[in-house]
Formats: C-alpha cells, sequence, structure tokens
C-alpha cells in the first residue's frame, strides 16, 4: 500500500518571511492528519528557515532544484549535500519549466537523479507531454523515453524510492487538468515502464503523482483513482486553506 503524498510546489514565489508564516499556518491546521504524506518546496532561500520551522510536525520539505555535481566551482548551484544539510527529505527533478525555460534534457536529468540518490535525497521525478505530443498520440512514446533515459543506469532499489509525477505540460498553470480517467491511464503506462526497467518489486514500490492544476475542486475526484498516489501542487499550494483542503482537511 503505497501512502498518500502531497507536494505543494512554490515556484519563485514567497520571501523568507511569508514562507515562515505559511508553514506556520499549515502546521496548526494539519495537525491531525496522519494519513498522507505532505511536503512544501519553497524556493531555495526560504529552505533552512522553513525547515527549522517545520521541526516536530511530520510536513516534509523538498528542494525545487539540484545540481548533478557534487562540489567545486559550480556558481550559481547548490548541491544534493548540502539540500540535505537544509533539511530536504525530496527534491523536484525534471519540472517542464526547467526543461522548457532552462534547457534542461534527460540527460542531465538523469544525473540530477543519480546525484540525488546518492545522498539519500528522493527525487520527484516529472514526465509529461506536450498539447501536440497528446493530440499527436505520442503520449506514451514521449513519457516512455523520458523515463527510459531519466532513470537510465539506476538501481532498482534507488528506483523503487522515486516518486514519479506525472505533469501533462498543457495542465500546468492553466486551469485544463487531465481528467482522472486521462491521468490514470498514463499512470498505468508508467508503473508498467517502470516493472520493464526495474522489476515488479520496484514498479510497487515506486509513488506515482498527479500534477497540473489540482485544485480544491478537483482534488477528491483524481484521487479516487486507485493509481493516483498522491499530487503535485502548483497554484493551489501557495494558500493555506487551499492546500489544506488538497492534503486533506
Ligand atoms: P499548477 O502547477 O498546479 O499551478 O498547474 C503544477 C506544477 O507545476 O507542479
Amino acid at each position: 500500500m503505497i501512502r498518500p503524498l502531497v507536494v505543494g510546489n512554490w515556484k519563485m514565489h514567497k520571501t523568507v518571511r511569508e514562507a515562515v508564516d505559511f508553514v506556520g499556518r499549515l502546521k496548526a491546521r494539519l495537525k491531525e492528519k496522519g494519513e498522507t504524506t505532505v511536503a512544501v518546496a519553497p524556493p531555495f532561500t526560504a529552505l533552512y528557515p522553513v525547515a527549522e520551522a517545520l521541526k516536530g510536525s511530520g510536513i516534509f520539505l523538498a528542494a525545487q532544484n539540484v545540481c548533478d555535481r557534487e562540489e567545486g566551482a559550480y556558481t550559481g548551484e547548490v548541491s544534493a549535500c548540502m539540500l540535505i544539510d537544509a533539511g530536504c527529505e525530496f527534491v523536484i527533478v525534471g519540472h517542464s519549466e526547467r526543461r522548457a525555460f532552462f534547457g534542461e534534457g534527460n540527460d542531465l536529468i538523469n544525473r540530477k537523479i543519480k546525484a540525488a540518490a546518492k545522498y539519500g535525497l528522493k527525487p520527484i521525478f516529472c514526465v509529461g507531454e506536450t498539447l501536440y505530443e497528446r493530440e499527436s498520440s505520442e503520449t506514451s512514446a514521449v513519457v516512455g523515453r523520458q523515463l527510459k533515459e531519466g532513470l537510465k543506469d539506476i538501481s532498482a532499489s534507488d528506483a523503487a524510492r522515486i516518486v514519479i509525477a506525472y505533469e501533462p505540460v498543457w495542465a500546468i498553470g492553466t486551469g485544463k487538468t487531465a481528467t482522472p480517467g486521462q491521468a490514470a491511464d498514463v499512470h498505468v503506462f508508467i508503473r508498467e515502464t517502470v516493472e520493464k526497467m526495474f522489476g515488479k518489486d520496484a514498479s510497487q514500490d515506486v509513488s506515482v503523482i498527479y500534477g497540473g492544476s489540482v485544485n480544491p475542486a478537483n482534488i477528491d475526484a483524481l484521487m479516487a483513482e486507485q493509481e493516483i498516489n498522491g499530487v503535485l501542487v502548483g497554484g493551489a499550494s501557495l494558500d493555506v486553506e487551499s492546500f489544506t483542503r488538497i492534503a486533506g482537511d
């Protein structure tokens, strides 16, 4: 049984003060929860103060990016080891915004996943097709390639600890959500691909979550699908009330 996971991806939003204030209120609201693993992904500047504010809360910390290198003269980069040191449990890797705006390809994403796994940081590995690719019936080909290249040469035990986030690019920040059925179909395909690559045990342990315009109005229908193990939430994670509702209030 895979425990449901809800991750709030704040993207480039919130100052340190706003981030700490947010998690203070979130902690109070989520006190009684226990069924769902909840994590927030603030920008780098707020990671450590948020880690301090989250102590004892059971809410986890995620980073939004990681360098593929371990240490050295790489101005502007942050390593997996530093993220662990700052209190992170997870790191988002391969988000479509990083692929589109910062030129990240499957090779680099593969190295980032390996760098994270080496330090015990759990990657939340994002995959998903564009609208053009969906309409050209290329969803499986695109997602299949992202999985094969992104998870190349990873051990089955590391693969089992990875969270895979299916995020159709056309549903991110657009208000268009994949129907629960559309998402579930791709989730089945993702789990089958993981099974082919790493075997049945790994495929049963991998958590496959959905992202793309998740909000309080559509969360119940999405989570009703057995194949959907959780959600990665952007816009609706910036507000305590809506994120609490999504995380199980
Ligand atoms: P959204 O973003 O919920 O604002 O669509 C999701 C994501 O980018 O992870």
